[in-house]
């Protein structure tokens, strides 16, 4: 091995060993560059004779082709390095399955709602809705329970920091019942001279509270007050018009309805309507599902309505326990916990 061979292993072996195209860059340097180690072998030719400048001249020519071409190899492979280096850096694993989007759907009782609001605008009823939190007069007093009467004891208020027009502490709503009222004085109203008033036919579904929490019991509810008032309306049509409800709610025929007599201060007679399936898994067993009565003459008046001339029933249910029965579901508190394992059954 010559001079010169021994020259390109030695730039060969530089080359090799530079870890970044910066260092390989100053490998060059050293061989090519102004005072490198080829431009000092070309640099030499001046001092030999001209016979052999020519020869000599030639093979350091060989020589340097011979280092550009190592150089240029090696440029190459780091490039490609750098390139495989960022590729994996940078990779993205395609197979990964997305992130969805969850899809939404309506909660049981929501569900419910809607489906009682469908089945009563069919036979004419208009659908309302009205503050939770009330005042004393609307909750209770509106509706024939006086302060300090026994009656309001059935009903574990929660009182809010707030009082009314009256200085009376307002309350979450314990019931629906006061959308009775403030929806036949807004119809009075509007109606006033109108002879005969066209009847009041109404449903009102919505949030309820009480003190109350168990398995059957959450304090937070939902009732669904119905109103229909009219110049001669009895519990025959309020017993038609519930068996079509039930009928239609729970899509069969097979069923009875009992009113079984009850009390409530806001009507007279009341009573407890129940129901039982005669076929099913609840087959045979009677199921209360609503209060109702025909309403207190004392409340037709605070509606702002004459009693002897206009006359009819009330009723409230509770959505929460028909979206039980319909959809077999034995623990209230299921409804209310906000699980997505439960939740996502109804989408
Ligand atoms: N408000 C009653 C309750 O919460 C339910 C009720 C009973 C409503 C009889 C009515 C009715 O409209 O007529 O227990």
């Amino acid at each position: 091995m010559n001079d010169l061979d021994q020259l390109v292993s030695a730039a060969q072996a530089e080359f090799d060993a530079a870890p970044t195209p910066a260092e390989l860059e100053n490998a060059k340097a050293r061989f090519l560059g102004k005072s490198g180690r080829v431009t000092d072998l070309l640099k030499g030719l001046a001092t030999l004779p001209p016979e052999q400048k020519k020869s000599r001249g030639a093979e350091i020519n060989q020589l340097k082709a011979r280092i550009e071409a190592a150089l240029q190899s090696r440029r190459e492979s780091l490039a490609e390095s750098e390139l495989q280096a960022q590729l994996r850096a940078e990779a993205l694993d395609i197979t990964l399955p997305g992130r969805r989007r969850g899809t939404g759907g309506l909660h049981p009782v929501s569900r419910t709602i809607e489906r009682i609001e469908a089945i009563f605008a069919s036979m004419g009823f208009d659908v309302a809705e009205g503050p939770e939190i009330e005042t004393d007069w609307m909750n209770f007093t509106a509706l024939n329970s006086p302060k300090n009467h026994p009656a309001r004891s059935m009903q574990d208020t929660f009182y809010v920091d707030l009082k009314d027009a009256e200085g009376a502490w307002m309350n979450l709503r314990t019931h629906t019942s006061p959308m009775q009222v403030r929806y036949a004085m807004a119809h009075a109203a509007k109606y006033r001279g109108v002879d005969p008033m066209p009847e009041i036919r109404v449903i009102a579904p919505g949030r309820t509270y009480r003190v109350d929490s168990d398995a059957t019991h959450s304090p937070m509810f939902h009732q669904c007050e119905g109103l229909w008032i009219g110049a001669n309306v009895s519990f025959k049509d309020l017993k038609v018009v519930f068996a079509d409800f039930v009928r239609q709610f729970f899509e069969t025929d097979d069923f009875d309805v009992r009113f079984r007599p009850s009390f409530f201060p806001f009507t007279e007679p009341s009573a407890e309507i129940d129901i039982a399936f005669r076929s099913g898994p609840l087959a045979g067993r009677w199921l209360e599902v609503a209060g109702s009565g025909q309403v207190h003459p004392n409340v037709v008046r605070n509606f702002g309505l004459d009693p002897e001339r206009h006359i009819g029933f009330a009723f409230g249910m509770g959505p929460d326990r028909l979206a039980m029965l319909r959809y077999g579901i034995d623990d209230l508190r299921l409804m209310f916990d906000g699980d997505l394992r439960f939740l996502s059954q109804f989408r």
